[in-house]
C-alpha cells in the first residue's frame, strides 16, 4: 500500500482533531555526538499539544470520535494514578464538553506525597476529570459501581480502556508511522530502527500495523516498561493488531507482523524509576534541552543510550526515537531527583 493510499483510507475513519502536527521529527545532533553511534532522530509526540502532549492525543482522536457518534456524554477511562492517559483523556473530554470520569488505581509503591498531588492528578483535576482512586484490587467493584450509578442517572457513558488501547485508539499510531514516513522522504533519511516506550500496547500495536501495510523497512522495537513479563506484552499487540485486521476486513497484510520488544531495561517494577532512566533524562535535559519522564520515555532513552554505548547499534545510521511524551509526571516524581 502506498503512502497515499493509507492516509486515503485512514481519512476515511472518523476522527477529531485535537492535536497539533505533524510533530516535528528533529536530529539530536549533540547527544548523537556525544554518544558516538547513529545519528538519532526525535519523533516529537510529546508536541501534540493537547494538555502538554504525548502519544494518547493521535489515539484519543479516534477514540472521542466514536464516542461523539454515540452520543455519549460521559467518558470513563482508567490508568495508574499518575496516567498520562488520564490526563489527556480529562482534556479531551473539556474540549468536547463531555463530562470525565478516570477511575485510577495505586498500583505504583511510590510512597511520596508528591505523587499523589502534583503532576497528572493535579492536571486531571485542572481539566475538570473526576477522580475515583482505589487500589487495584477494587477496580473491578469501583467500575461496575460507577457504570450502575451513570446508568440510574440515564447517562450515555463511553468507556476507553487503559492506555486508549484498542484497535480504533491504535490507529493513531499507524496514522503516525504514516506521517512520519513522509517526514522520512523530505528529509532523505531511511531510519533503520524506530524506539519506543511500550506498556498498553496500542502504541506499538499501530506502529506494527502500519508497517505490515507500508513499505518501510525500518525496524520497530517497543521498550517494555509495563509488564513483568514482556511475553504478555508481545501478545498484547499482536491481540490488538490482530483486531485492527478483523474490524477493518477490507486491510490486507502486505508482509508477516514483526513484534519485537526488549525487556531490559523494566527495572524493578513499572512506575519505579531506574538510575539508567533518571540518568538518561538529565542527559537529554543537558545536551538537548528537551524533557522525558521517569515512567515511560525515560525508560526507552536509557535503552537507547545503553544500546549505542554498548556498540550494539553502530552498524546502524539513523535511528528514531518516538517522543511519546510523560513530562507532565516530573513534578509528582520531584523525590527521584534528589541527590
Ligand atoms: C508517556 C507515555 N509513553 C509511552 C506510553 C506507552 O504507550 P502504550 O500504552 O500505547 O504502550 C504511555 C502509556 O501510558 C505513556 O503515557
Amino acid at each position: 500500500m502506498s503512502i497515499e493510499a493509507h492516509q486515503d483510507w485512514l481519512n476515511k475513519q472518523s476522527r477529531v482533531s485535537l492535536m497539533h502536527g505533524p510533530t516535528p521529527l528533529e536530529p539530536l545532533d549533540r547527544l548523537s555526538e556525544e554518544l558516538g553511534g547513529p545519528r538519532i532522530w526525535l519523533k516529537r509526540d510529546d508536541c501534540t499539544g493537547l494538555a502538554t502532549g504525548g502519544n494518547k492525543t493521535r489515539k484519543l482522536e479516534f477514540l472521542m470520535a466514536q464516542a461523539i457518534e454515540q452520543g455519549a456524554d460521559t467518558v470513563v477511562t482508567y490508568g495508574a494514578v499518575q496516567s498520562n492517559h488520564a490526563r489527556q483523556t480529562a482534556a479531551a473530554c473539556a474540549k468536547l464538553g463531555l463530562a470525565c470520569h478516570l477511575l485510577l488505581s495505586e498500583r505504583v509503591d511510590w510512597p511520596h506525597e508528591n505523587y499523589t498531588r502534583q503532576g497528572n492528578v493535579l492536571l486531571d483535576k485542572l481539566f475538570g476529570g473526576q477522580l475515583h482512586i482505589c487500589s487495584l484490587n477494587d477496580v473491578a467493584a469501583t467500575r461496575e459501581t460507577l457504570l450502575q450509578q451513570f446508568a440510574d442517572a440515564d447517562r450515555s457513558v463511553f468507556e476507553i480502556p487503559a492506555g486508549g488501547s484498542s484497535p480504533r485508539g491504535a490507529l493513531g499510531y499507524s496514522r503516525c508511522l504514516q506521517e512520519l514516513a513522509t517526514q522520512c522522504e523530505t528529509q532523505n533519511i531511511a531510519p533503520d530502527m524506530i524506539v519506543h516506550a511500550s506498556a498498553s500496547a496500542g502504541t506499538q500495536a499501530g506502529l506494527v500495523f502500519g508497517r505490515s501495510l507500508l513499505d518501510i523497512d525500518s525496524h520497530i522495537l517497543g521498550i517494555n516498561v509495563f509488564h513483568p513479563d514482556p511475553q504478555t506484552l508481545k501478545d498484547r499487540v499482536a491481540f490488538i493488531v490482530n483486531g485492527m485486521f478483523d474490524t477493518w476486513s477490507e486491510i490486507r497484510a502486505l508482509r508477516p507482523l514483526q513484534i519485537d520488544v526488549n525487556h531490559a531495561y523494566f527495572g524493578d517494577a513499572y512506575g519505579i524509576p531506574t538510575k539508567a532512566c533518571i540518568d538518561a533524562i538529565n542527559i537529554a535535559a543537558q545536551f538537548e534541552g528537551v524533557l522525558f519522564d521517569p515512567v515511560y520515555s525515560g525508560k526507552a532513552l536509557a535503552a537507547l543510550i545503553d544500546q549505542i554505548n554498548l556498540g550494539n547499534l553502530s552498524h546502524l545510521s539513523d535511528v528514531v526515537l518516538l517522543h511519546t511524551g510523560g513530562s507532565a509526571s516530573l513534578g509528582a516524581y520531584a523525590d527521584a531527583f534528589d541527590d
